[in-house]
């Protein structure tokens, strides 16, 4: 079994959305598991205080090193071999690639950062590794985490209904993904490519590939110069 495990304030938001559909199915059937720890039980003092203000001045708080090492050493036995991931917004992106390789391993240890971030000490002491879903700031860590964990368990042997489809969709192939269409053949005036009635399916996927690549220049040029 694929085991997800989460450190958070917020242990409500788990599973979510991933509670339902097709990642919620393989949860109950035990093709994964998902397992909150809430850090606030390891916080300090009457009012189990997790964070504090920046050394050195500044806006925001911080969450505690001491705090969440504790959090993070009651969650995790010393032996687990999954990786540990902090969501950040200052993280190495996270890629189709990166998140075929964690679908891949016996799962995630996750993190999930709020207010300005975590003690700097936390996440070299206890092998944190700072992954981001984009460049935009979202308000804690937790929806990021879900995002990585749908794109994880849907790779998850028998979560997708049809194989292929989880192949052969965007980025897998390095393109965005070719137009579809389906029935009627004329909406609103508008036609299906004569090309996807032809029958020719050598024709097919080629205008399919044309297409892909069309799409790919125009909007992520950056895909095809392979950075
Ligand atoms: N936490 C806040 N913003 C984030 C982002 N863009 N990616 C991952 N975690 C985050």
């Amino acid at each position: 079994m694929w085991r997800a495990s989460i450190l958070t304030l917020y242990p409500d938001m788990f599973p979510g959305p991933l509670g339902t559909s097709l990642s919620g199915d393989a949860l109950a059937r035990g093709t994964w598991s998902l397992e909150t720890h809430n850090i606030r039980e390891h916080g300090l003092g009457r009012h189990r205080a997790v964070d504090d203000t920046p050394a050195g001045g500044g806006p925001g708080m911080v969450i505690r090193a001491d705090v969440l090492a504790s959090a993070i050493d009651a969650a995790l036995p010393a032996g687990d071999e999954r990786p540990r991931l902090l969501m950040s917004p200052r993280g190495r992106p996270l890629t189709q690639a990166r998140v075929r390789a964690l679908a891949a391993g016996p799962g995630v240890a996750i993190v999930c950062g709020r207010f300005e971030g975590v003690d700097e000490r936390v996440i070299g002491a206890r092998g944190l590794e700072e992954v981001s879903i984009g460049d935009y700031v979202l308000s804690g860590g937790e929806i990021a985490s879900l995002v990585l964990l749908d794109a994880c368990v849907r790779l998850l042997p028998g979560v997708m209904g049809k194989e292929a489809s989880g192949s052969e969709e965007s980025f897998e192939g390095g393109l965005l993904e070719y137009p579809h269409y389906t029935r009627p053949r004329e909406w609103e005036g508008l036609a299906i490519p004569e090309t996807l009635l032809s029958g020719d399916h050598a024709r097919i996927a080629r205008w399919r590939a044309d297409e892909a690549r069309r799409l790919t220049a125009e909007r992520r040029p950056d895909l095809l110069k392979g950075d």
